[in-house]
């Protein structure tokens, strides 16, 4: 072997430098904000990390062997981490994946020697005919198969712990405050976090949440909240995978996809970072997790993935228009309505009686009322559920409402587009509106049609 040389790419994964955020940073933050740079491995995301994880552990339990196969329901950075391992290591490779992926990304895959199989998107993930049951099935009819299953590997999370856990602890001689990124599978902060708790108890693990997934509302206020859909790529998910550690987490923070891309584009563009959308999610997400800590503290920031992904999308000026991301949203934003609908906000407690609960919607004329003990929101009682339990028989009118609570709400921002709200409220009763932990307001469809006719009003009268 040559001096200096790798005797494969396979060991030139991780090893990605630390590097400090010099001008995307605002003035008033006191915190130092570091990125690890993940974009630099060779498939390009730090999902090379756990697909040499996941191989290595099913080779060492006999679950894959020599000339075997991998398959993977997935169309991007896993695949190419795991395509990579494979060419090198010569087991095939087949991945699945829904029919609304671009060319793009179905022609990098097979660029590594990979067989991409394309599902219907438009059909329930237990649908024989899903990607994930299709992916399941091509593993168990293929003889030395595996599945490699990053939702539910443990040993996805394990690469992390492996791997980006101890490097991050090592690079910074354990001068680490904080941890912050994006949550997907959950392998990257489960395993990273739990590594680095390890080392040091108080390091702070913040997870970044896209406005539209689940993780947030569960893991502010323990709620189960309707997902609707968003347009960064990678984080976020409308379901909680086994893979997910929410123990490891101290916090969470959203974002909403303007702030993620205009974020990225200034990553690339201030800091000569490569990067794609969830490092603007990441970034954008400290720099708000900061603020609200007030403190002269080190954070690092992990970026998973490069630009040359989103060329099309988040770099592509037209595509930014088209979904109104590059101008200020034409609608105006969830806060400009709330301004106009100054609302003495009417909320109960969980321990407040069916009927007390029922006076209130009638003398404030309200279908649904948030339901806050102290600071924490506890879920929505509405009309529909008070009429559904007391038809049933199920609510006694002087028993408290805890039991009759739900959580069928969108979550949304001051900063929500009001285009974005009318999809949004096509699925879910309400949304509700909450900045950090501050509860906002609520929001129906009528107060966006209040609101609306009202803009329309106003722009007719000038
Ligand atoms: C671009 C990108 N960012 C972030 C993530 C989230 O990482 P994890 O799945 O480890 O939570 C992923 C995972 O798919 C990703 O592809």
């Amino acid at each position: 072997m040559m001096n200096g040389a790798h005797a494969s790419i396979l060991d030139a994964v991780g090893g990605t430098p630390i590097v400090k955020l010099n001008r995307v940073v605002p003035a008033d933050v006191q915190a130092e904000i570091y990125v690890k740079c993940e974009f630099m491995n060779p498939a390009g995301s730090m999902k090379d990390r756990i697909a040499i994880n996941m191989i290595r552990a099913a080779e060492e339990e006999g679950r894959l062997k020599p000339g075997g196969t991998i398959v993977e329901a997935t169309s991007g950075n896993t695949g190419a981490g795991l395509a990579m391992v494979a060419a090198v290591k010569g087991y095939r490779c087949v991945f699945v994946m829904p029919d609304k992926m671009s060319q793009e990304k179905i022609a990098a895959l097979r660029a590594w020697g990979a067989r991409v199989v394309v599902c219907p998107t438009a059909v329930e993930p237990n649908d024989p005919r899903s990607y994930y049951s299709v992916a399941r099935r091509i593993a168990e009819e293929t003889p030395n198969a595996m599945l490699a299953n990053q939702y539910h590997n443990p040993d996805n999370p394990d690469g992390h712990y492996r791997s980006t856990g101890p490097e991050i602890w090592a690079q910074t001689g354990g001068e680490i405050d904080a941890l912050v990124a994006g949550m997907g599978t959950g392998g990257t902060l489960s395993g990273t976090g739990k590594y680095l708790k390890e080392q040091k108890p108080d390091v702070q693990i913040v997870g970044v949440d896209p406005v539209g997934s689940v993780y947030y509302d569960f893991v502010k206020h323990g709620l189960v909240t309707r997902p609707f859909s968003y347009k960064v790529e990678g984080i976020g998910e409308d379901f909680f995978p086994s893979t997910m550690n929410l123990k490891v987490l101290d916090d969470c923070v959203r974002v909403d996809d303007r702030e993620c891309f205009m974020m990225t584009r200034d990553l690339v563009r201030l800091e000569g970072l490569y990067v794609g959308g969830s490092c603007g999610a990441a970034v954008a997400g400290a720099i708000k997790w900061a603020r609200g800590r007030n403190k002269r503290e080190r954070i690092v920031v992990l970026l998973p993935d490069s630009a040359s992904r989103y060329l099309s999308k988040v770099f592509n000026d037209e595509w930014m228009r088209e979904n109104g991301f590059a101008d200020e949203p034409t609608l105006g934003t969830v806060r400009e309505l709330l301004a106009l609908k100054p609302q003495h906000l009417v909320t109960a407690r969980s321990d407040e009686t069916l009927r007390t609960v029922i006076g209130k919607m009638k003398q404030h004329g309200v279908s649904q009322l948030p339901v806050v003990d102290g600071e924490q929101l506890k879920g929505i009682v509405s009309e529909v559920e008070v009429l559904r339990n007391l038809v049933s028989g199920e609510a006694h009118l002087d028993a408290p409402i805890a039991h009759i609570l739900d959580s069928d709400y969108a979550g949304v921002t001051p900063d929500t587009r009001i285009d974005l709200l009318k999809s949004v409220l096509a699925d879910a009763k309400v949304a509700i509106v909450t900045d950090g932990p501050t509860l906002l307001g609520i929001v129906s469809k009528i107060d966006v049609i209040d609101y609306l006719s009202h803009r329309m009003s106003e722009q007719q009268a000038s």
